[in-house]
């Protein structure tokens, strides 16, 4: 018998607020112009008063919930990926916790900003596999507005907050469910999108830096390799592929990525027009839009791809 994670249910949740281009270059230095024409980004939602990582998270977990049609007290494990957590402790996967109302599951955050989801989903469906799990929340939440320098234009305009979240359950003997995973980090290139402050160094939250070409580079190369590795792991042929769900940076990356893999740019979820980048969040939110459009149904084969700080960056290949 084989035990897979099988997708149940997915959700999403964003803040109120939606701020287009115009509105942004009435208090930055820029235009929507040059914003679409290098980014392919409309509008991005911000957070307000209220609304952070953890009430996100819990709000796109409870859609999850409902769509996978699972009460919240089968949840046994929690992975909540985000760079924004509400404080430095407790996890704020344990707020959501508390926010379902589960007294007892196993429940924490982790750490691989814009690859956090590629690496939650990775470790949750290991559990399950391995016995440790039998439903899981995994969760993408972030709200990078509060660690964007807004005098900075080179980067404030490429961020927004949300949230996204999957149900995984074991069953056996599936035809559907995770695939196959691979994963990577290069620490060489750590400088080149990070936070300049924290706990252990400055003692305050920091503000988000980025040198854009030199990670946009990267970037393409990185993700069209890990896509080709876990199509590889899985058995799988690009032809075969009914969505790609990659990470929201930038649609030229997208496109480029596309393109390498020989992949027609049609089969590509595409939300960054409307989310812009939300870091561990933008694959489970683009995933929940494709899933309640109708483009994505079950029995496709989907692959999920995303690359940030660190560098992280990872693949998955699962059967929806
Ligand atoms: O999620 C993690 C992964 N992150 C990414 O994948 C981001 C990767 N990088 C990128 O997406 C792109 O590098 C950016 C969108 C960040 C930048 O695009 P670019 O085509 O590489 O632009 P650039 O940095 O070369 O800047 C070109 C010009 C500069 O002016 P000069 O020096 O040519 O006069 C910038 O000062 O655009 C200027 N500029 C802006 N102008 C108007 C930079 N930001 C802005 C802005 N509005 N917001």
């Amino acid at each position: 018998m084989t035990r897979r994670a099988i997708i149940a249910g997915t959700g999403s949740a964003l803040p109120e607020r939606r701020v287009t281009n115009d509105e942004l270059a009435q208090t930055v230095d820029t235009s929507d112009a040059w914003i679409t024409e290098r980014t392919g980004i409309r509008a991005r939602h911000i957070a307000g008063e209220g609304e952070t990582t953890a009430t996100l998270g819990a709000d796109a977990a409870r859609r999850a919930l409902d769509a996978a049609g699972i009460d919240a007290s089968a949840v046994d494990l929690i992975v909540l990926a985000t760079a924004t957590p509400d404080q430095t402790f407790p996890a704020s996967a344990t707020k959501i916790q508390a926010a379902l109302g589960i007294t007892d599951c196993v429940a924490f955050d982790l750490a691989a900003v814009c690859s956090g989801f590629l690496y939650a989903l990775s470790v949750a469906d290991s559990m399950i596999r391995a016995g440790g799990a039998t439903t899981a929340l995994v969760i993408g939440a972030e709200t990078f507005s509060r660690i964007l320098d807004w005098e900075d234009r080179a980067t404030c305009v490429l961020f927004g907050d949300g949230a996204g979240a999957v149900v995984l359950q074991a069953e056996e003997d599936s035809a559907r469910g995770i695939l196959s995973s691979a994963l990577h980090a290069d620490g060489r290139y750590n400088q080149l999108l990070y936070v300049d402050g924290g706990p252990s160094t400055t003692g305050t939250v920091g503000k988000l830096r980025m040198r854009g070409q030199e990670v946009f580079r990267h970037a393409v190369t990185n993700l069209a390799a890990v896509l080709a590795e876990a199509l590889a792991k899985a058995g799988v042929d690009v032809g075969d592929v009914d969505w790609v769900v990659p990470h929201q940076a930038n649609r030229r990356i997208l496109d480029a990525t596309a393109r390498k893999l020989g992949l027609p740019a049609a089969r590509m979820v595409i939300t960054v027009d409307e989310h812009a980048n939300t870091s561990a969040a933008s694959v489970p939110l683009a995933l929940d839009v494709a899933v309640r459009d109708g483009r994505i149904r079950r029995g496709d084969l989907i692959v999920f791809e995303a690359m940030g700080g660190g560098f992280t960056w990872g693949a998955a290949v699962a059967r929806y």
